[in-house]
């Protein structure tokens, strides 16, 4: 089996390079400047060249705020470039393999007693922003494209590599004293090395169609933020307030939690738990210092 990565040096890609480098498995790693997934000639030349059994598709506009505006940008990158590389890999007899997001839906606070697990794979979506508006265009196009596909949404992404919230709170859990984050929103967070092992068992089970994938439990921002200082021994003052004390350009979900059952189903019940994921970035953190 041969892979090809898009996106290769986004949080994702970096995850999957390394995975695949050691286990030995051959693949291809590609991003903007070795091939742009906008340009379809590239696109195209690449697969008759490389000939991948596996499209691994870890590119995004994952600006959220941006997203609002930069709504060329958010098109291309979250709706038409999918849509028009899934085709590609139809026509290819390729494995095409789309990562999506909690913000497809639109995260009712009332949901939470809706669904207690988190949404299931067949929730009804209605994104509240630009970029879950232009993911959900690029689920429907990657699904219009035919039936050799997986679609994996995933939620608050962490990992060593790139920008997010775990490196963002142990930043500013050595820089201030004390921090107020947000505690009314609702979800669970995915860590790359997760999504990677977790792919690798979907495309192992044969199964294809939709997946939802994050760590077990239900958290706010606040509660995430608390287990991660306590995992790294940063003393800082921490107080949990309403998203309303920070206003943002985008609307945010208030409730994302994504129910895991179809994922769990076809890997013998495998979970994945936010403490040892939070554990797992320390320590890869700590090797690269
Ligand atoms: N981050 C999150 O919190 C989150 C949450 C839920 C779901 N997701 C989903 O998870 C997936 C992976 O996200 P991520 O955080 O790993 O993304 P990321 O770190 O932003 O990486 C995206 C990569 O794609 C590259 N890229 C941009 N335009 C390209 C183009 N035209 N051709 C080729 N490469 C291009 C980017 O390069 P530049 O840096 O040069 O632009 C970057 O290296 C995405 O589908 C995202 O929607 C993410």
């Amino acid at each position: 089996m041969k892979y090809l990565i898009l996106g290769a040096k986004g949080q994702l890609g970096l995850e999957w390079t390394k995975y695949l480098q050691s286990h030995q498995i051959p693949y291809l790693a590609t991003d903007r400047d070795e091939l742009d997934i906008t340009e379809q000639q590239a696109v195209e030349d690449c697969l008759n060249q490389f000939k991948p059994d596996v499209v691994l598709n870890c590119v995004a506009y994952t600006n959220v705020d941006g997203a609002e505006t930069e709504t060329d940008a958010n098109e291309r990158l979250n709706h038409t470039a999918p849509g028009l590389v899934a085709k590609l890999c139809e026509a290819h007899r390729i494995t095409f393999v789309h990562y999506s997001t909690d913000y497809v839906f639109s995260g009712k606070i009332t949901d939470k007693q809706v669904y207690p697990d988190g949404y299931p794979v067949d929730a009804p979506v209605s994104p509240v922003n630009q970029y879950g508006a232009a993911k959900l265009r690029g689920e429907q196009a990657v699904q219009a494209a035919g039936e050799n596909h997986l679609i994996i949404r995933i939620a608050w992404l962490c990992s060593a590599y790139g920008k997010n919230f775990l490196k963002t709170m142990l930043r500013l859990g050595q820089e201030k004293p004390k921090l107020s984050i947000v505690n009314d929103q609702f979800g669970s967070p995915t860590f790359t090395f997760d999504v990677v092992d977790a792919t690798a068992a979907i495309l192992a089970s044969g199964q294809r169609g939709v997946f939802h994938l994050t760590s077990e439990g239900m958290y706010t921002w606040f509660d995430f933020a608390n287990a991660i200082f306590k995992a790294s021994d940063i003393t800082v003052k921490t107080e949990g307030v309403d998203s309303s004390a920070y206003p943002m350009v985008a609307k945010r979900p208030a409730f994302s939690k994504l129910d895991n059952s179809r994922f769990k189903a076809v890997a013998g019940g495998k979970t994945y738990q936010m403490e040892q994921g939070i554990r797992r970035v320390l320590d890869e953190l700590n090797k690269q210092s």
